[in-house]
């Protein structure tokens, strides 16, 4: 069975309340299409406004990061219960960037996905290499420790609704992708993998993403890969463009 593409946007920390709604009407036209699952994952202030906004579009919401606990003293956190409460289907779990800046390990990311599941959010699950680590040859013997890791004691029936998201680190915010060859290469090892740790029909379900870079130039190339069934989009998820990406 054909996987269905799925085109998320990563706002990142941009977009005020009011400038979220402003850019959800800005766009509800140009990413109309009733063939991918487009999502906008925003920063959770924006969540509330992003939700009313969509509704009645083809556009579902995610968030950036939540916490594993259910409820309780965590000063600054958000649950998945409040999430879900608020309509939200997708959580991006393990970005490069909640790694390297707010020191998130996998032990965590665990937890964080297994909450994830129990809330029936969906996670957008983030792996990726460094350029050391590309220039070192150890870019897949990374993503399977990343993967492996995060998806202990996670169910095949949990794997296929999964969304995983193989963002190399030295092409985001970088304007420098991945060439098409080199993205397919890793999701298709990333695929591998989860066929290894559980069987093919959970492999062939799972959604990969790729993410960096991505924009209207480069998107039609990179979805034309096999196994690359979308993209997170960071800077250009962020204006009219981000259309165009949904659209190719
Ligand atoms: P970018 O970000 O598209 O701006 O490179 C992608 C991401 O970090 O998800």
């Amino acid at each position: 069975m054909a996987r269905r593409r799925i085109i998320a946007g990563n706002w990142k920390m941009n977009k005020t309340p009011s400038e979220a709604v402003a850019l959800v009407n800005e766009l509800k036209d140009l990413v109309k299409n009733d063939e991918v699952d487009v999502v906008y994952c925003v920063p959770a202030i924006d969540i509330v406004p992003v939700v009313e906004a969509v509704k009645g579009t083809n556009v579902q919401v995610g968030a950036e990061n939540m916490y594993f606990q259910e409820s309780g003293a965590y000063t600054g956190e958000i649950s998945a219960a409040m999430l879900k409460d608020a309509g939200v289907k997708y959580v991006i779990l393990g970005h490069s960037e909640r790694r390297d800046y707010f020191k998130e390990d996998d032990v965590l990311l665990n937890k964080k996905v297994k909450k994830a599941f129990e809330a029936g959010i969906t996670p957008i699950l983030c792996c990726g290499e460094s350029l050391e680590q590309r220039e070192l040859g150890v870019t897949m013997d990374w993503i399977r420790l990343q993967i492996k890791s995060d998806l202990d004691g996670i169910t095949a029936e949990q794997v296929k609704e999964l969304v995983i998201a193989y963002e190399p680190i030295w092409a985001i915010g970088t304007g420098k992708t991945a060439t098409a060859e080199q993205a397919q290469e890793v999701c298709k090892g990333i695929r591998d993998c989860i066929a290894e740790m559980y069987d093919e029909a959970t492999a062939e379900a799972v959604r990969i993403q790729y993410g960096g870079s991505m924009n209207a130039g480069n998107a039609k190339e990179l979805l034309a890969k096999p196994d690359i069934d979308g993209g997170l989009i960071g800077g250009a998820s962020l204006k009219a463009e981000f259309g165009d990406v949904v659209n190719a």
